[in-house]
């Protein structure tokens, strides 16, 4: 029932489960819940029944291990128990009597619950205290919470139940009002990182602190995962680990390398940006990846940008964020935007893309070439020979930029820039306006190969969405004419060849009934079929069949 007795692989133990902390001095973080089992002890007043909430790998399973032993530990109770005496040791090993662990989510019936309640009935055989830790307990069945509810209810003395779940929201109130609930936080990346720093010197592992702040960043507050990430970094390299090698090892990005990419956009250089983005590219990482760090970064540098206190919403330390802010330092929030939609685009674009790595390029010479891009109000203002309202983003001399032959004299302006009145942060971003051009549209080649071969299918193809999902083809049909579907569905071999031509990819076609109202925005309007289109339609068995059914004579709506 212990994990650890069990993981233990050929005396290789996982480093997650070697470092757990096994006293309360030990635990990273989690000092409000440390305080209070602590004083529980030393007061002596434990209670019944305690709930540890929190996400996966914040320490709720070693915390409820650690109160345990200092619970039972022959020379306690004490918050400082000793590890080596037998009932410690025997709660260490999971082969305590006294001690029972439960997992929630594989003992999750009434006969575990009935199992437990017939183990109750006994005085604790050599520990203080009987103590029974179910973890993910929101995993039982609503009949095991009623029997469990019960003995909630009238806990036999000496005993003490440990409960820890991943989703409080799940447990019903009753539960949560007789237990003494304790939130476990997520730990910070210093927390982390400072963990991370003790395991390296004690098992003399070679890694930069850049690569250790890495790990620490990508595991989101979860020691587990971090050390899981380290493990796996260890295991791999001989050499001294680095930001690179991470990179490569768990496909991890360093930041420093996807803010070097946005830094070259900030500073309209299109050379170096295409040039950082092939370093990373070329470095093994796949355009997917580079594209989600761009959007974590941009999204952090907007929050750096706008936000009075980004250190309360990004887990960053002072050097990050100033190195943040001074990369946006002259770029106003509504670039950034513009930015992020660029991105955004680029992203459904190079889903489909045969090629994705020239979608993030032009995205790229977009973001940075942005300025080029007059905004229509300005150049509305322009042809009416007027002055602009207000002063306009300046190009930089290294970007070209169209100029009208009747514009003004425009004022040099220094420093921050300020957006022109039509691309501030709420306007639709002018350069990013246009949609995928229809030459790369998957959607446009499918429909145009099957043209060639059944006119038919192809006019209902055109009724449809088209739309990629994790990997898979999307396909939307009126919801009123599910025909449209069977008759896709008898075709599927032919879509899903032609999707792979168009795409280069295997993807697997799914129906979708699709609400008329989405359709209507989405759809195109294509002009009336031709004729030996409607000639080939009328001579189809389903129309003739309904023809028949409803004793009439087939034709075109427009036709009458
Ligand atoms: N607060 C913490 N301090 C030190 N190590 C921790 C902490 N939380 C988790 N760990 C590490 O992660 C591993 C799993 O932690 P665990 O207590 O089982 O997490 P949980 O039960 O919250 O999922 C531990 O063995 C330990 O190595
Ligand atoms: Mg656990
Ligand atoms: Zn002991």
């Amino acid at each position: 029932m212990m994990e650890d007795a069990d993981k233990k692989k050929g005396g290789y133990q996982v480093m997650a489960l070697k470092w757990r902390p096994s006293t309360f001095a030990e635990v990273v973080g989690q000092q409000h819940i440390v305080r209070s089992l602590s004083n529980a002890i030393k007061l002596n007043r434990i209670a019944g029944a305690y709930l540890f909430c929190g996400t996966r790998g914040v320490g709720k399973t070693s915390m409820a291990r650690i109160f345990s032993r200092s619970i039972n530990c022959e020379s306690g109770p004490t918050t400082t128990p000793c590890g080596k005496c037998r009932n410690c040791a025997e709660i260490a090993d999971g082969n305590s009597m006294d001690v029972v662990e439960i997992d929630g989510a594989s003992n999750n019936g009434v006969d575990n619950i009935r199992e437990i309640r017939d183990h109750l009935q006994y005085a604790p055989v050599k520990c203080r205290m009987k103590i029974y830790i179910i973890d993910e307990v929101h995993m039982l069945s609503p009949a095991a919470f009623n029997a469990f509810l019960k003995t909630l209810e009238e806990p036999p003395p000496h005993t003490v139940f440990i409960m820890a779940t991943t989703e409080q929201s799940k447990l019903p109130d009753t539960v949560l009002s007789r237990c003494q609930v304790f939130e476990f936080r997520a730990l910070s990346d210093q927390e982390i990182a400072g963990r991370l720093q003790k395991i390296i010197d004690s098992d003399g592992i070679r890694i930069t602190p850049g690569a250790v702040m890495m790990i620490a960043r990508r595991a989101e507050g979860s020691m587990r995962d971090a050390q899981s990430l380290l493990d796996q970094a260890a295991s791999y390299a001989a050499e001294s680990i680095d930001e690179e090698l991470l990179g490569m090892v768990l496909g991890l990005v360093s930041r420093e390398k996807i803010w070097a990419v946005l830094g070259a956009v900030t500073r309209k250089e299109v050379d170096g940006t295409l040039h950082q983005l092939h370093d990373l590219y070329y470095a093994g990482f796949e355009v997917g990846v580079i594209l989600r760090e761009l959007f974590e970064a941009v999204r952090a540098l907007t929050i750096v940008k706008v936000s009075n206190a980004p250190e309360k919403i990004l887990k960053e330390t002072g050097d990050a964020l100033a190195a943040m802010k001074q990369l946006v330092e002259g770029v106003t929030p509504g670039r950034l935007q513009q930015y992020y939609d660029i991105l955004l685009r680029a992203k459904s674009q190079a889903a489909t893309a045969g090629n994705p790595l020239s979608v993030l390029e032009m995205a790229l010479i977009k973001m940075v070439r942005l300025d080029d891009v007059i905004p229509v109000a300005e150049l509305v203002e322009r042809l009416k020979g007027m002055p602009a309202a207000a002063p306009q983003p300046q190009a930089s001399a290294a970007a070209p930029r169209f100029v009208p032959p009747s514009a003004p004299p425009r004022p040099a302006t220094s420093g921050a820039r300020q957006p022109a009145p039509s691309q501030n942060y709420d306007a639709p971003p002018p350069a990013a306006a246009p949609a995928a051009p229809a030459a790369g549209d998957p959607w446009e080649a499918v429909r145009a190969v099957i043209k060639e071969k059944k006119p038919l299918l192809a006019a209902s193809l055109d009724k449809m969405v088209f739309s990629m999902e994790a990997g898979r083809a999307v396909l939307g049909y009126p919801e009123d004419q599910s025909f449209i579907r069977d008759q896709c569905e008898q075709n599927r071999a032919l879509i899903e060849e032609a999707l792979q031509a168009a795409t280069g990819r295997r993807l697997a076609v799914v129906f979708n009934a699709a609400p008329k109202a989405m359709l209507k925005e989405t759809q195109v309007k294509k002009p009336a079929m031709d004729t030996a289109m409607r000639r080939q339609m009328l001579n189809e068995p389903i129309i003739q069949k309904a023809v028949d059914l409803f004793d009439g004579t087939p034709g075109f709506e427009e036709e009458r």
